[in-house]
């Protein structure tokens, strides 16, 4: 049985989204054979309540010069990250701070700090996005965050006013590590902003698809409370996103530095409702319903001849793709403006990936928004699809 990577309590099994691939693992025609598989199992820690991955691939295998994800690839991104920046930098910071950046991706956060002169540091193990954050001139490490890491930065230049992860924190294996390197880093008065999906949103929504390899943890302000209570980490403050189908950004501090905002504590008392093993399970059961209904309204449409196609080969499709056994014979492509992306399959279930063009000079009667937690940029610009008598299918609620 499994130990829970925050409080080390065995782990009971929740439900499974069955047998996945590397969620961001795109493939050329030439490495078919060498696909990897593993099993996306969920799990319940009762004792600290955080709902995370049984199996998780190696981080090599997924954060590595091939990772196609950039920051920057969508302007709605772009402007979230300014404005975060901006509001901690309002609430927190000052011009002598030293701001730290946890997987800081192609540097959109830190872009604001970098032109306000404000010493900075990110750290991403990805050397190609790394890469292109240092080409805007953003300091960067290229590496994997750890206590040890943390330890040095702190002695090469100082503790950190602010430690900022977005979507990352859910990605790192050993966060009991990564919480006592936060501890030790961060400056008395610092603060931790963190922001990942919020469990509440995936139970409401449905949206099962932000379940794959990268995100071990799908956390609540419950379990943040609990995983960094064990450093003397205070959970402060928090914020609704609506960024990446609903996220919640989480405000930490040492003990007794800052007065815990009011919605800390009616945020706790409204999750006791589904942080539980017995909520997973009824997740579980949803899901499966679905993947039927699903699979039976695309097997008809495709009975009566219509073409369908894919927006947005996210990681997010992957699961959907596999757990539902869609494949080339139902999707004949998905597009992407990520140009990594571009030519390649789609892991475990090889559906030909394309850039956005091919949508215009193919006919295709439905598309799939698999990128739907970007559904307003994408029908603001995309209008020309319905006006011809195009549909879109999501699956979310
Ligand atoms: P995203 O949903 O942010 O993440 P994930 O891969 O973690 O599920 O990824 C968006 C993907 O959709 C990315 O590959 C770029 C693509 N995309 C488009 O093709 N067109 C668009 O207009 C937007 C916003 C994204």
């Amino acid at each position: 049985m499994q130990k829970c990577q925050s409080c080390s309590h065995s782990l009971i099994k929740s439900f499974s989204l069955g047998k996945q691939p590397i969620a961001n693992g795109f493939l050329k025609k030439e490495d078919l054979k060498n696909e990897f598989f593993y099993k996306l199992d969920i799990g319940y820690c009762k004792s600290c309540t955080l709902v995370q991955l049984l199996e998780h691939p190696a981080p090599v295998k997924m954060f590595n010069e091939n990772y196609p994800f950039f920051s920057s690839q969508s302007s709605y991104m772009k402007k979230h990250f300014l404005a975060e920046a901006e509001e901690i930098y309002n609430k927190y910071l000052n011009q002598n701070s030293f701001v730290v950046e946890l997987g800081c991706n192609d540097g959109c956060f830190l872009q604001f700090f970098k032109d306000k002169k404000i010493t900075h540091l990110g750290i991403d193990p990805s050397s190609n996005v790394a890469n292109a954050a240092k080409q805007k001139k953003i300091n960067v490490i290229d590496a994997f965050f750890d206590s040890s890491l943390a330890s040095k930065i702190r002695e090469d230049h100082s503790t950190a006013n602010l430690i900022y992860a977005a979507n990352v924190m859910c990605h790192i294996a050993n966060i009991s590590d990564i919480a006592l390197g936060i501890s030790k880093l961060l400056a008395k008065e610092g603060v931790l902003v963190f922001e990942d999906p919020y469990l509440g949103d995936i139970l409401k929504l449905g949206s099962y698809d932000q379940i794959y390899d990268e995100h071990l943890y799908y956390f609540s302000a419950t379990s943040v409370e609990n995983i960094f209570k064990q450093f003397n980490l205070e959970l402060i403050d928090l914020k609704h996103l609506d960024v990446h189908g609903g996220s919640m950004r989480y405000t930490l501090a040492h003990k007794g530095q800052y007065p815990v905002n009011n919605c800390v504590h009616e945020t706790l008392e409204k999750e006791k409702k589904f942080t539980n093993n017995q909520s997973l399970k009824n997740f579980g059961d949803k899901i499966q319903r679905h993947r039927h209904e699903f699979i039976t309204v695309l097997k008809n449409l495709k009975s009566k001849g219509f073409k369908i196609a894919g927006y947005g080969a996210t990681s997010k499709s992957t699961t959907v793709l596999n757990y539902c056994g869609i494949d080339n014979s139902i999707l004949d492509f998905i597009t992407d403006t990520t140009p990594i992306k571009k030519n390649k399959l789609t892991p475990g279930t090889h559906i030909p990936i394309y850039g956005r063009e091919h949508l215009d000079s193919h006919t295709v009667d439905y598309v799939i928004l698999f990128a739907w937690n970007h559904k307003k940029e994408i029908f603001e610009k995309e209008t020309k699809f319905k006006k011809n008598g195009g549909h879109w299918i999501w699956h979310t609620q």
